[in-house]
């Protein structure tokens, strides 16, 4: 049996938590078929920890993230983010909580602006009262210039840079991220991991990040969890756990052995 891996963040990194997650299960009914795709997870990230899930594909992942964005409620156990149920409590958590998701999902007809003020508009925000306003967040993502241009006048890593500053817009205390960088090619996705780690440091953000990518949780992640069969497998401090394997690339190769593992002893695994 595998040892139950730490759910806590770390002692002694930030005091409060942000996002609690205490044995959550969702399965999904359909043509009278069950599929469990989270099935007892447990997990906390603390305020202001960047940290990345890892697992393969339909291991329940994009699951949670809907969970925590309150789309979904759970089956069974209990979701927390600040303290509330996304669910039951959505109203609680707008504006406090924002997503990037794989497409950049813009409005094809709004400008990039336009685009990054859609947030603030749904919320009724007075952008007057913002210490940053979203041209100003175009700014920070390396935008400046292309306010006015519509999404199919820019570059995929362009556009995505829009999302990320209509992520960050209306100030939310967490961002969430599914597989929002893995389209991209490789020099511009790592120019803007760079740059959005370096912002949402910046910013005191909680971040989850959900990625198939090990060389991204390695590189952006404070703490990284394997996710398998829907359940966290292990977790690992990056710093620590670099330094206990003797590098990144040793890092890298017990993670890949990890997520495989995770894989194979999911009940229904073998799909993928
Ligand atoms: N709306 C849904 N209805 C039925 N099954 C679903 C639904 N969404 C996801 N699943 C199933 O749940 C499992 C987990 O999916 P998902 O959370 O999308 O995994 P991941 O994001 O890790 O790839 C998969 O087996 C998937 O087919
Ligand atoms: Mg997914």
């Amino acid at each position: 049996m595998h040892a139950a891996p730490a759910v806590l963040p770390p002692a002694g990194a930030a005091p409060s938590v942000a996002i609690a997650c205490d044995r959550v299960v969702k399965v999904y009914a359909r043509e009278g078929a069950a599929t469990r795709a989270v099935d007892g997870l447990s997990f906390a990230v603390a305020a202001g920890e960047y940290v990345c899930i890892i697992g393969r594909t339909g291991c329940g992942k994009s699951t949670t993230l809907n969970l925590l964005l309150g789309l979904q409620r759970p089956t069974a156990g209990s979701v927390r983010v600040l303290g509330h149920d996304p669910h039951a409590e959505f109203d609680a958590l707008r504006g406090r909580m924002s997503c990037i998701f794989q497409g950049d999902r813009l409005l094809p007809w709004r400008s990039l602006l336009d685009n990054v003020r859609l947030p603030l508009e749904i919320l009724g925000v007075d952008e007057a009262a913002l210490a940053v306003g979203p041209a100003d967040w175009l700014r920070r993502v390396g935008l400046d210039g292309y306010a006015d241009a519509l999404p199919a006048q820019v570059s995929g890593g362009m556009r995505q840079r829009a999302a990320m500053a209509r992520a960050l817009a209306s100030d939310p205390r967490i961002v969430l991220a599914d597989e929002a960088f893995g389209h991209l090619d490789e020099v511009t996705g790592q120019r803007i991991k760079a740059d959005f780690r370096a912002l949402v440091r910046d910013t005191g953000k909680t971040v989850l990040h959900i990625t198939h990518s090990i060389e991204e949780a390695i590189a952006m992640a404070d703490r990284i969890l394997v996710m398998g069969g829907g359940r966290l497998w292990a977790a690992h401090e990056t710093e620590a756990a670099t330094r206990a394997a003797g590098g990144t690339e040793a890092l890298r190769r017990l993670l890949y052995a990890q997520v495989q593992e995770a894989g194979e002893a999911a009940p229904g695994a073998a799909h993928g």
